[in-house]
Parts: C-alpha cells; structure tokens; sequence
C-alpha cells in the first residue's frame, strides 16, 4: 500500500519490480553526506530486520562532488548511531550510468528530482526517479526531507524521523 501521493507512474514503478529478484536502489541527496547514506541505512537496516536483505542492492549518491570519498557528516553519524545505524558509506556523485545500474532512483527534495531528471539520459531512466517522502504515511504531508546541513540537531532527528516512515512505506510497497 502506498499513500496518495504516489502518482501513477511511481505504482507502475513499483508494480514493475514487485517479482524481481534483486531490486536496486540509488538514493540521493545534494551532497551525500547527510540524508542518502542515512536513507541507505536505514533501509539496509530494515531489510535486514525482515529478513529481505537477499532481495536488495542499495547504494547512495551525490548531486554535487564537494565531498566524494568522505565519510557521512559527523552530526548525521552520531544521531544515526543512537538509533542503532553505523553509516559507513563514502561519498559519490551520481553518474549517468546509475540509471542503468538501478531501478529506482530516490531523491530527497524536488532540486534533486530536477537535477536527476537533467542527468537522465532516456525516458526509461526518468521513470525510475522517485522522492522519498511519497512513501511517507505517518508524515504524510511531508514533501522533501529537508536538508539539515545548516540545521541544527532537531535537523537531524527530523530526517531520520522522515527516513525511518519514508523507507518503510517504500519497502512494504515493494514486498
Ligand atoms: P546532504 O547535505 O545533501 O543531505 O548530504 C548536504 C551536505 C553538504 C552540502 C550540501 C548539502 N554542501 O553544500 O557541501
């Protein structure tokens, strides 16, 4: 089940996928140091959880290069950890053959939708860029999970909040 704001391309997405055995994901963030890799895992975290984690590939990625090699922002790291997520992911920016490498590209604001969809190379990579808080039910109305970096720590809690309800959404619409 998904909320309604997923529109009807997305539910095709979705539906497209459902009987894959390996379903892959790429999620984005501006820089990816704060909200991708913390999307990456939590959902890591959830598939495990439920014992699904055969079924996924799941990776993130930057728009931007400014912190490629890094690891996740310290600030992201340690409100991760208090949840129990160890993010060890380091930074890339998204390249073109991404699209090819997964099916599904999660963006966490509308600039990064716009951004991929400039990146994407075919009708058919366009389909696959989705944004996280579509798949958000207990925040519902929620349209982007906002960028923390200038935020202070409330910032943080509020994108793991968003993640945790977003990538739940996501996962149980896939499974
Ligand atoms: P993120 O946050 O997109 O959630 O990783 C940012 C991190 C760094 C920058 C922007 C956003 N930056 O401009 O360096």
């Amino acid at each position: 089940m998904v909320n309604h704001k997923v529109n009807h391309k997305t539910i095709e997405l979705i539906n497209s996928l459902k009987g894959k055995e390996k379903i892959k994901i790429l999620f984005v963030c501006l820089g990816n140091i704060c909200r991708s890799p913390a999307a990456q895992g939590v959902m890591e975290a959830l598939v495990a959880e439920r014992g699904v984690a055969n079924r996924f590939e799941i990776d993130s990625a930057g728009i931007g290069g400014w912190h490629v090699g890094d690891l996740p922002d310290k600030r992201m790291r340690v409100h991760a950890s208090r949840r129990g997520l160890e993010l060890t992911h380091r930074a890339r920016q998204v390249r073109p053959y991404d699209f090819g490498e997964f099916d599904m590209v999660v963006a966490m604001d509308d600039n990064n939708v716009e951004e991929l969809l400039d990146r994407a190379r075919t009708p058919e990579d366009e389909r696959k860029i989705v944004r996280m808080t579509d798949f958000a039910r207990h925040h519902a109305g929620a349209e982007s999970v906002p960028d923390p970096y200038y935020e202070g720590a409330e910032g943080f809690e509020l994108v793991l909040d968003l993640l945790e309800d977003s990538c739940s959404g996501l996962l149980d619409a896939l499974t």
